[in-house]
């Protein structure tokens, strides 16, 4: 089991797919994006058209759904009960019923349970991303981090991820998504998009991806030298 973790955190958009991957590639660790597992439980339950306000329904399609996630930074596949979800997870109808899914207590039970089964596996370290990595799925994590980021800022970044051509209304409605996410994320009952107590926080709205990788990169040498 490896005791190098870093706990990424924090809202749609403040860049923590793209950090993880470039930080845990610059310190030759493994990475574990745990929104996509959520993505990919959403991804069945809508497979199986599931009401979304039926919880027992989606907390009985997270149990008969078998995850395989890949932990190499360069290169990202998914799948849910064999077949591959690596794009699908993407689809605006899975971004639109993510937060839904991802509220019912059973299905981050599960979740964290293999996240950190996952950690428990690696021989590496672990750079591991999502909302409540630092408070409830490594909460003995000695390096924590919670990337925070203007909604102006995360809105543009996400829809030129989409759309490089992405025009000013295009930016104004996924803000609009961004921020109903956040609200779902940060209002749920259980395991809130919040910083934990002793997290690093770095705002991410005037810096580069680079200048954001390499204060991570820092900080990890720092705590694991
Ligand atoms: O990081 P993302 O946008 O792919 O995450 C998708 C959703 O999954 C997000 O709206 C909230 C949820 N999520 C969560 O509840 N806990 C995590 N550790 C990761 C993601």
């Amino acid at each position: 089991m490896t005791s190098k973790t870093l706990a990424l955190d924090g809202p749609a958009g403040s860049g923590k797919s793209s950090v993880s991957r470039a930080v845990a590639q610059r310190l030759g660790w493994v990475m574990l994006d745990t929104g996509a597992m959520y993505r990919a439980i959403t991804w069945a339950v809508l497979q199986a058209n599931i009401d979304l306000h039926d919880r027992a329904a989606i907390a009985q399609q997270a149990l008969s759904t078998t995850i395989e996630i890949t932990t190499d930074p360069r290169s990202f596949n998914i799948a849910a009960n064999g077949v591959d979800v690596t794009k699908a997870i993407r689809s605006p109808e899975v971004t639109a019923a993510v937060s839904a899914v991802s509220a019912v207590p059973e299905v981050r039970e599960l979740l964290v349970q293999l996240q950190r089964e996952a950690v428990a596996n690696s021989d590496f370290g672990i750079v591991i991303e999502g909302r409540d990595i630092g408070t409830v799925v490594l909460p003995d994590s000695r390096l924590k981090v919670f990337l925070t980021a203007t909604p102006e800022a995360r809105a543009k970044r996400r829809s030129l991820e989409v759309d490089p051509l992405a025009d000013n209304q295009m930016i104004a409605q996924t803000q609009e998504e961004l921020l109903s996410r956040d609200e779902k994320d940060s209002g749920r009952e259980h395991s809130p998009l919040k910083p934990a107590l002793d997290s690093r926080i770095v705002d991410t709205s005037e810096l580069s991806l680079e200048q954001v990788v390499d204060q991570l990169v820092i900080l990890a040498h720092e705590t694991y030298s």
